[in-house]
């Protein structure tokens, strides 16, 4: 179908987390190129049911699923809508499930996808191919809109100047391209000593806007959490802070820590829920030197697991 390949990042970590067993259920909510849901069927005589919101990850698992007759499940589909996902299926309880977040090497090195600033294509960005694409946002969105966007999920501190240069420059012509859009963000953000382009924060923004990132995480773990059985683990590879902070957050909430609770508090406790999960991750586990020179997209992953307790 195409030239490009995903190498999965802290995929052996991830399944040895998981720890698959003979006759298990699992989830794997973001298929991609199936990496890890091979490692998952290898690992164990399990199902496996994978979600991915993107149509051509489906269609490239068919060969995947064929080689596992019966035992890999497809679903095109978002995680946030994973209780209506796996009611339909008939799926009651999970005995795991994986989050590998983000965006796949199939879509950010296809131009054609249009997430990279590195090479041109048409300004889209959308993992799901239906809604509101990255040039339909910034050709709408108001100017304070764009500079918010820009800021929280960016986080980039130029971005009510990035925004204002963008809002004069659509009046004249609208953006349709990934080097249009690139150019004009270069042209107000200065290169720092880092060494990354400065069109990285605001690329990074506009796709987490495109495709409700964040909120789709926030209910993919609250549903996920629902599912598990006593000793089913959720485990979640993340690549920006953004992403970690949500992630960090529901391991402390699910297993009774609280934000802000501290057990030299005593009326911080009293909020403090009963815990659903133990953690098996205290600091996140991170990729090694070496996976990282192999691959390095493993740079700034994060992964958290934790494991469900009885009811
Ligand atoms: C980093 S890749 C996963 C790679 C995979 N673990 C592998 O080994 O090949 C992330 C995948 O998750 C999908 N995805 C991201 N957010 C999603 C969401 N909210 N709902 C459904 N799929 C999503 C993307 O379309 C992409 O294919």
């Amino acid at each position: 179908m195409s030239g490009f390949s995903h190498i999965p990042v802290l995929r052996d970590e991830a399944i040895a987390l998981l720890k698959p067993r003979d006759a298990g259920v699992y989830l794997d909510g973001t298929f991609g190129g199936g990496g890890y849901a091979r490692a998952i069927l290898e690992a164990a005589q399990c199902t496996l049911w994978a979600i991915d919101r993107d149509p051509d990850a489906i269609l490239r698992g068919a060969a995947l699923a064929a080689a596992y007759p019966g035992r890999l499940h497809l679903v095109e589909g978002r995680i946030s809508e994973i209780l209506q996902l796996l009611n339909a299926a008939g799926v009651e309880k999970l005995d795991g499930a994986v989050f590998d977040l983000g965006v796949s090497s199939y879509q950010i090195d296809d131009p054609a996808r249009g997430f990279s600033f590195r090479a041109d294509g048409p300004l889209d960005m959308r993992m799901g191919k239906t809604g509101i694409s990255a040039a339909m946002l910034v050709n709408t969105v108001s100017e304070s809109e764009l500079a918010d966007i820009l800021y929280e999920f960016g986080e980039e501190k130029a971005s009510r100047r990035i925004a204002k240069s963008i809002v004069d420059r659509r009046r004249e012509k609208k953006f349709a391209t990934t080097a249009d859009l690139a150019g004009v963000i270069r042209s107000v953000v200065r290169p720092d000593k880092s060494g990354i382009d400065p069109a990285t924060r605001s690329f990074q923004a506009l796709r987490i806007a495109v495709n409700e990132e964040l909120t789709d995480i926030e209910a993919a773990l609250a549903q996920t959490a629902d599912f598990l059985s006593p000793g089913g683990r959720l485990v979640v590879v993340s690549f920006h802070s953004l992403e970690d902070r949500i992630v960090k957050r529901f391991c402390s909430a699910a297993a009774g820590r609280g934000v802000g609770v501290s057990r030299h508090d005593p009326a911080s406790m009293q909020d403090a829920k009963a815990p659903k999960f133990r953690l098996l991750t205290g600091s996140p586990r991170t990729a090694s030197a070496e996976e990282i020179r192999r691959n390095p997209r493993a740079r700034s992953a994060k992964l958290r697991a934790m494991e469900r307790l009885a009811a």
